[in-house]
C-alpha cells in the first residue's frame, strides 16, 4: 500500500522546533573537515530552513540535486532490487519533505529513485554478509537519513545507528527521521561526549566527532567521505573506520581516497554499466 500522508500537525510541531535544533548544533562543526562546496550548500540550506522549513524541504537544491539520482537509474536498479526484496513495502518513500516520487501501481508502492538506489546499496552489501551481523552502524555523510531509515527496517534486530554529518544536515536528519520514524527513535547529539544510545538513530554533528565514543561493526559512506576534506578522511582512517570490521563505501574509482580504501582491505565492485566508474568498496 502507498505510504499515507503524514499528519500535518506532526510537521508543524517538529518544524517550529527546527530553528532551536539548528542553534543547538550550529557550533558543532569542524571547518577543517568540510569542503568549500559543502559549506556553501549548507549556508543555502540553512537559510531555507529558518525560521521554519518549507514542507518541501527535500526539494531544496542542496538536497535534491545532490541526493536524488534520477529516474534513469531506476530502470536498472529496480528490477534487481525487486528480485531480492522480500517485503516490497520497503520501497515506499514517505511523503515527508515532498521528495520526487514515482508510483509503481503494479507493486502497490510509491517509491523514489533514491530509495531504490539505497536499497540497491544495502542488498549488494547483503550478498557479502547479512546486515543482521552488524549491531552498531556508523554512517558518514547520511544525506536526509534515508539509507539509515531503510537499514533500520531491513535489519531484523534493533541496530544502534550513528549518523555523522555537517550540523545543518544533522538538524535536517533530526526533522526527517522524527517525522518518518517518530521522534522517540531519534537522538540529536548537542554536547561533546554525549553517549550513543543503543537501538536508536543517533544524529551526530561533525564538530562532536573527535569526542564521539563508539565502536562500530559496520561503517557506511556512500559518496560522502570522498566529498569530505583530506583532514576528515585522515581522521576516519586514523580511527580505523571507528573500529568497524565491515565496510560499505561507494565512490568513483578515480577518487583519490580509493588507494587508502583498497589498502584497508576493501574490494571494489562496479555498480553496473548504468553508472560507469562508480564502485562499491566492500570489506
Ligand atoms: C552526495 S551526498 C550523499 C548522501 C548519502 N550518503 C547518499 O548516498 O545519498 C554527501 C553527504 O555528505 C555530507 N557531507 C559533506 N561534507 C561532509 C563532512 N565533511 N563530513 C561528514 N559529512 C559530510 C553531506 O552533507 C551529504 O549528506
Amino acid at each position: 500500500m502507498p505510504t499515507p500522508s503524514l499528519p500535518s500537525e506532526a510537521f508543524t510541531r517538529l518544524a517550529t522546533r527546527l530553528s532551536d535544533q539548528l542553534d543547538a548544533v550550529g557550533g558543532a562543526v569542524d571547518p577543517t573537515f568540510v569542503r568549500p562546496d559543502w559549506a556553501e550548500r549548507n549556508s543555502g540550506l540553512e537559510r531555507a530552513l529558518r525560521p521554519t522549513p518549507p514542507r518541501d524541504y527535500l526539494r531544496h537544491p542542496s538536497v535534491a540535486h545532490q541526493m536524488f539520482v534520477g529516474e534513469k537509474y531506476l530502470a536498472h536498479e529496480l528490477p534487481w532490487v525487486l528480485e531480492r526484496l522480500t517485503d516490497h513495502d520497503l520501497l515506499n518513500e514517505p511523503d515527508a519533505g515532498d521528495p520526487p516520487r514515482t508510483a509503481l501501481p503494479e507493486h502497490g508502492v510509491v517509491t523514489s529513485s533514491n530509495t531504490v538506489h539505497h536499497l540497491h546499496h544495502l542488498l549488494r552489501y547483503e550478498r557479502l554478509r547479512p546486515l543482521a551481523e552488524a549491531e552498531v552502524i556508523v554512517e558518514w555523510g547520511a544525506g536526509y537519513g534515508n539509507l539509515m531509515r531503510l537499514l533500520d527496517r531491513l535489519h531484523p534486530g534493533a541496530p544502534t545507528c550513528v549518523l555523522i554529518d555537517t550540523p545543518v544536515f544533522s538538524a535536517l536528519q533530526w526533522l526527517h527521521l522524527s517525522l518518518v520514524l517518530g521522534e522517540e527513535r531519534v537522538v540529536l547529539h548537542t554536547e561533546p561526549g554525549a553517549p550513543v544510545v543503543a537501538g536508536r538513530l543517533n544524529v551526530v554533528p561533525l564538530g562532536l566527532v573527535r569526542d564521539l565514543e563508539v565502536t562500530a561493526d559496520l561503517f557506511v559512506s556512500t559518496w560522502a567521505l570522498n566529498e569530505s576534506t583530506p583532514a576528515a578522511q585522515e581522521h576516519v582512517l586514523g580511527r580505523a573506520f571507528f573500529g568497524a570490521e565491515d565496510l560499505l563505501l561507494a565512490m568513483n574509482d578515480s577518487d583519490p581516497l580509493v588507494p587508502a580504501v583498497l589498502a584497508a582491505g576493501a574490494r571494489a565492485e562496479a555498480l553496473g554499466d548504468f553508472m560507469p566508474g562508480q564502485h562499491y568498496y566492500l570489506r
